[in-house]
């Protein structure tokens, strides 16, 4: 079956043990990661904060921390996709925090597998989880414990793809199909007004609203190994 977590605040309530586990933020942790993978990173490492991000820093690793969607200072990436379509991103091992997206991976670590996803690689996701034996459950990363529109209509455009070999766990899984479902056809003005959107716009952050809301346009799966990222070959 499929199950839906609307944030991680909730999580105590579902079954990790025995499931696969896809984290969303789509705005924009794991559209960032999905576009890392698919410009050649070698590895992303998530952290919880920003102190484990400076180690890894010290270590040698690119950093990327941010904090309120914006970069933190004395980190060299910050949480937009466009700074990872860049040559020097290439076979680089990148240590990552986020406000939301990277805790909700560290959350997840108890579970079979643990797969980011986002509308990107929407596709390749759904793929991959077609051949496994396992449950899925989304973890959408939502904003500091409250439920976000954006992981919600991920998590149902997911619930979509698969609702032909997983049945709906509960609620949480047909309620966000049903928001994709009514949403589906202009996700950019389905969501215009949302939360996050509106804190990006306030940034001047407009062009990764667009970009993270295109589905499809990445074959890969990151998945979390140890403590790293890495890219599965589907
Ligand atoms: C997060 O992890 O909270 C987000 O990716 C925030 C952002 O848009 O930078």
């Amino acid at each position: 079956q499929i199950d839906v977590c609307l944030t991680p605040e909730l999580l105590h309530l579902h079954t990790v043990e025995n499931t696969i586990v896809v984290v969303a933020d789509v705005f924009r942790a794991t559209s960032c990661m999905v576009t890392a993978f698919a410009y050649g990173v070698n590895s992303i490492i998530p952290v919880a904060t920003i102190e484990e991000c400076r180690d890894w820093q010290e270590r040698g690793y690119l950093a990327a921390a941010e904090r309120n969607a914006q970069r933190v200072d004395g980190f060299e990436l910050d949480n937009s996709p466009f700074t990872y379509m860049d040559e020097q991103i290439r076979g680089a091992n990148v240590a990552m925090t986020t406000t939301n997206g990277t805790l909700a991976i560290t959350k997840s670590r108890s579970a079979v597998k643990v797969l980011v996803g986002s509308f990107l690689n929407l596709d390749a996701i759904a793929r991959f989880l077609q051949s496994e034996r396992y449950d899925v459950m989304v973890l959408c990363a939502g904003w500091k414990g409250r439920v976000n529109m954006e992981d919600t209509l991920f998590a149902g455009a997911l619930v979509d793809r698969l609702k032909d070999s997983y049945a709906m766990a509960e609620d949480s899984a047909i309620m966000s199909w049903r928001l994709y479902c009514q949403g589906k056809d202009n996700l950019p003005s389905y969501l215009a007004n949302s939360s996050h959107i509106r804190r990006l716009q306030r940034l001047g952050i407009q062009k990764d609203i667009t970009y993270c809301l295109q589905h499809d346009l990445y074959d890969v799966v990151p998945v979390l190994r140890g403590n790293a990222l890495v890219s599965m070959q589907v």
